[in-house]
């Protein structure tokens, strides 16, 4: 789990990871003015450095809550050899033993559908910035969890 001593190593490694152009990005303003679920953000250290993380936000979908996930990175001499999937893994596993029904990310397919997540219908969510509606993707962690949900993405 992330610890304080870790969030601004983490930090560093997203900023390496994205670049600049991070900040104009529709998730971001899912994460401006929140605060990661404490318990659903994991770090991978190798010794005492981080050199992976994902982290998870509390978001609502019109009147109904969700789990919006990212930033997750993985520093560039530790990538391929499955760190990256497996910290999505546990961070899905965790949310589902919190409760939460749905995990909705902004991300590439090819990368996602294997760790069980789906493209949205189109229209189905809006984000608070322009997203390319074939990245925005969800997984179902509670059975039905996704039929009912649509609508706007904002910051609960
Ligand atoms: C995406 C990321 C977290 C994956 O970390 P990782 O530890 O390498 O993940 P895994 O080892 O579980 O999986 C790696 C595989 O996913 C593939 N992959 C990585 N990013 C991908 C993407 N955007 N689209 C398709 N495949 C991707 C890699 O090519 C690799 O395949 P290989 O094993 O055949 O070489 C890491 O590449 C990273 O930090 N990238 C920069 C930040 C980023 O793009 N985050 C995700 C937002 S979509």
């Amino acid at each position: 789990m992330e610890a304080a001593e870790h969030g601004a190593a983490f930090d560093r490694l997203v900023d390496r990871a994205f670049g600049p152009g991070r900040f104009a990005k529709a998730s971001q303003r899912l994460r401006e003015g929140n605060t990661p679920f404490a318990d659903l953000c994991f770090i991978a250290l190798d010794g005492e450095a981080v050199v992976g993380g994902v982290r998870l936000w509390p978001v609502r979908v019109g009147a109904q809550t969700a789990v919006f996930l990212g930033p997750v990175a993985v520093d560039p001499d530790f990538r391929s050899h499955g760190l990256g999937g497996d910290l999505i893994l546990h961070a899905c596993e965790a949310a589902q033993a919190a409760g939460h029904g749905v995990v909705v990310l902004v991300g590439d397919r090819a990368f996602f559908e294997p760790l069980g997540f789906q493209g949205v219908p189109t229209g189905r969510l809006t984000l608070p910035g322009p997203a390319d509606p074939a990245r925005i993707l969800w997984r179902e962690l509670s059975p039905g969890a996704c039929e009912a949900l649509s609508g706007a993405v904002t910051v609960r």
